[in-house]
This record gives structure tokens, sequence and C-alpha cells, in this order.
């Protein structure tokens, strides 16, 4: 089947999965290739339609087990006709559970035809010096092995004589999907006296919950830890609490997810 054009929808937070739907996108080969990043708050306004002709690239970072809650309603919005749709989620090293299957599901209410899923890893966004969890992935080894996705699902799609042809892919997850953690408001984020009020850290928040009066200051309730603002910092004046849960979990993954796990592909 002919591809008109590559959509390319992710939320990145801190640019794993960015990094991994980028190189995907060499390994299609397309030549027509439109961005949607729905990472900021102001690009999660607008709609996307997408039509049969188009292939549809949907990425996330999973966030306990699931995609994040908050892009939801952008997802619930998504308009496809017959749409051919990829599914990725990037995960910090620890497990993806029903994260992947949860986008998919969600696709196809919305009129996608789910041609391809997979899970790559990204350094967790909890990742520290002092805690480190899959630092620096996507690494080589990983963006090969994306472009090489890409690379495969074009062939496939190439090679159909239509989409109504297109094998469902074995997409791994239970239904239902693992519960929310309802966890309250977590106030974990601590400002050094380095900062030197650039702002950057506000510039990076994908829920505006950093106060532009006063970048020391989080709205706790906003805030969906992502840690984009931690790591975007140039001073190194922000950092997790110590003692805060973030800090905790963090130790307890730099305890028990060392070993490297690898990027699944599902057709
Ligand atoms: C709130 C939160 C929950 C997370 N939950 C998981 C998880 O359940 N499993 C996992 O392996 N990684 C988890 N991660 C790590 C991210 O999935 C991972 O670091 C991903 O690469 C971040 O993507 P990004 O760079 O596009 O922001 C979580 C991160 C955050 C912020
Ligand atoms: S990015 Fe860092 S230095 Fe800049 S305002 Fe934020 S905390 Fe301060
Ligand atoms: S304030 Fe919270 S939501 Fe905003 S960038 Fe920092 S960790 Fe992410």
């Amino acid at each position: 089947m002919h591809v008109r054009s590559l959509k390319l929808a992710y939320f990145s937070p801190t640019g794993t999965t960015s990094a991994v739907v980028r190189a995907m996108a060499r390994g299609f080969g397309y030549d027509n290739v439109e961005d949607v990043d729905i990472t900021m708050p102001d690009a999660r306004k607008q709609m996307l339609k997408v039509s049969g002709e188009d292939l549809l690239v949907v990425a996330a970072p999973v966030y306990g087990g699931r995609i994040p809650e908050l892009l939801e309603p952008w997802l619930r919005g998504l308009e496809l006709d017959k749409t051919p749709v990829v599914c990725v989620a990037v995960f910090g090293n620890r497990a993806f559970e029903d994260a992947l299957i949860e986008l998919a599901d969600l696709v196809a209410e919305r009129g996608g035809v789910v041609v391809g899923g997979a899970a790559f890893v990204g350094e967790h966004s909890f990742s520290s010096e002092q805690y480190p969890v899959a630092v620096a992935r996507p690494d080589a080894e990983d963006l090969r092995g994306a472009e090489d996705f890409g690379r495969r699902v074009r062939e496939t799609l190439d090679a159909l004589p239509s989409l109504d042809a297109a094998p469902e892919p074995a997409i791994p997850g239970d239904r239902p999907y693992k519960e929310r953690k309802k966890g309250g408001p977590v106030d974990f984020i601590q400002v050094g006296d380095n900062c030197v009020r650039c702002g950057v850290c506000a510039e990076h928040c994908p829920v505006e919950a950093i106060s532009a009066e006063d970048y020391g200051r989080t709205d706790a309730e906003k805030c969906i830890k992502c840690c984009a603002c931690i790591k975007a910092c140039p001073e190194h004046a922000r950092s997790t609490k110590p003692g805060s849960p973030v800090e905790g979990f963090a130790k307890w993954l730099a305890e028990n997810c060392r070993e490297r796990l690898e990027p699944r592909y599902f057709f």
C-alpha cells in the first residue's frame, strides 16, 4: 500500500521518546514527514486528524505501567479514518506493562488500524548521578533498532495490496489495565542557590507547574513528576529533595532495575 506522508505524534518531556521516534522516521524513509510534538500544553489543544493515506506514529513514555493520564483527552480526540498506526512506548528499564496495549486500544477506538508496536528503553526520568537508571538510553544500539523497525514496517506496508490485508500485531498487556496509583501531590523538587532565574525549567514544563514569577515555586498539584525541569536546568540547580518519595523510588530503581532490558517489537 502507498503511504502519502508520515505523521509523528509524541509526548516527550525528557527527550527519550522523541529520540526513538526520530530514529524510526529515518528507517521509514518517507519524504513527507510531519512532526506533531504534543509535549507542551498549547500543542495538546490542537486535535489531530489523519487520513487513511497517511501513516501515523503515536509515541509516549510509560508512567506507572500506563500511558501518561494527561494524554488521554488528546488521544480520545484523534480523528482517524482507517489510518495505519504504529504505537510506541518508551519505558525506564523497569517495565512497560499495559502502556502499549492501552495506546493501541485508544488508537483503534478512534478509527486507526494498528500495524505495528514497539517498546523501547529510555533513561528513567528519575535517574540521577546518585541513582542512575538506564543512563543515556536510548543509545546507539537502541536507535539502530528503531531505524530497523521503521524499515521493516515500511517493507511490510509496501508489500500489502491494501490495509485490509495487514496482519494484527500481538501487542502484549492486560485488560483491565493496571490501576493508576492515585497518590496525592508530591512536593519533591528543590532549587539551589545557584539558580540564575533563566526560566529554562518553566519553558520545559509540560503542565505549566513552575511559577513564572518565582522559578523556585512548583505547583505540586499540577506537577506530573516528569523531571523535564530537573534535566533541562543548565545550572543543575534543580534536584530531587532528599527523603522525598521520588528519591526513594529512584534508589529502588537503581538497585532493582540494573539489568539492561532490550527493545521489543510487535508486528
Ligand atoms: C511518573 C513517572 C512514572 C514512570 N513509570 C515508569 C514505569 O512504570 N516503568 C518504567 O520502566 N519507566 C517508568 N518511567 C520512566 C519513563 O517511562 C522513561 O524514563 C521514559 O524514557 C521517559 O520518556 P521521555 O524522555 O520522553 O520523557 C516513569 C517516569 C515517570 C516520570
Ligand atoms: S532552569 Fe535552573 S537556573 Fe534556570 S530558572 Fe530554572 S532552576 Fe533556575
Ligand atoms: S515541575 Fe513537574 S511537571 Fe513540570 S517539568 Fe518539573 S517535574 Fe515535570
